[in-house]
């Protein structure tokens, strides 16, 4: 069993918690993720790891409430444990030989965002962060994005807070203002990261997107996170989750990803009744 140490509410529908998970804080590296299990009876998620501490031999995870196994998990306080915690699974962000690179988060998207550029500036890598949401209640981690990052811009689709506008407008300015990156690393939804795909091949910059399609085992085995990358099948839990974007057929994975949304209502309406 996995003890829950920290909790906190980032926004009224995305939660922080911290695990005594000593096996996974020991290897884990930012861009992994873990698969949990609330209790026996109970499905498998993939959520990536937010952050890690290596001697209190915590796992930070930060989920947002969308269906049956998020409404468990934020049911839970301190003291609370979790019956199954596995990873770190997938392959770690790369990050060594990168000079200057500009970080996007999409909503919850930045919960993945983060590690990535805190272990980038780790490294010394120069990081500019640029983080969207739909509005100002949906805001998360800017202070810790201000702390790993020499400039952090926030945009809002609605304008309630930071610029409105999209991401891809501020990466654009900064692109045309003469900013060079050696990479941009797009996480959030994925809408967002084929449009700052798209606009980066433009300029030709080398883009890395982090996947988070549907996972079973989470091993390579099942097959269900399969994605077309340069037109061959590569599995997101164990080829990635980072990929290169300029290769990455985003509409066969929007299409795949919508394929259960008849499914998930239902378990969402049977769930309110
Ligand atoms: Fe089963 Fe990736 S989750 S193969």
């Amino acid at each position: 069993m996995y003890r829950i140490v920290e909790k906190e509410r980032l926004n009224p529908s995305v939660t922080r918690m911290s695990v005594e998970a000593p096996m996974v804080a020991r290897k884990a590296q930012a861009g992994q993720f873990i698969i949990l299990r609330v209790h026996e009876d109970g499905e498998r998620i993939p959520l990536t790891i937010a952050d890690y501490d290596r001697e209190r031999q915590t796992v930070t995870i930060i989920f947002q409430v969308v269906g049956r196994t998020t409404k468990l998990l934020d049911q839970l306080e301190v003291g609370d444990s979790i019956l199954d915690f596995v990873g770190p699974l997938g392959k770690p962000s790369e990050v060594e030989g990168l000079k200057k690179v500009c970080v996007i988060g999409g909503g919850v998207g930045c919960a993945i965002a983060y590690p990535t550029a805190k272990a980038l500036y780790d490294n010394g890598t120069e990081v500019t962060v640029i983080s969207g949401f739909r509005n100002k209640d949906l805001v998360i981690l800017q202070e810790e994005f201000a702390a790993v990052s020499s400039k952090s811009y926030l945009v809002s689709d609605d304008g309630s807070t930071g610029k409105k506008g999209l991401v891809t407008n501020v990466l654009e300015e900064l692109i045309e203002q003469g900013e060079q990156f050696d990479e941009v690393i797009a996480i959030g939804p994925l809408p967002m990261m084929k449009f700052v795909c798209l606009l980066t091949k433009k300029y030709g910059i080398k883009t890395v997107v982090s996947m988070n399609p549907i996972m079973i085992d989470g091993t390579g085995m099942c097959g269900c996170c399969r994605l077309s990358v340069g037109g061959k099948m590569k599995f997101a839990c164990v080829d990635g989750p980072d990929f290169d974007g300029h290769l990455v057929d985003f509409d066969e994975t929007m299409a795949r990803n919508s394929a259960y949304r008849a499914f998930e209502q239902k378990a969402r309406e049977a769930d309110c009744n």
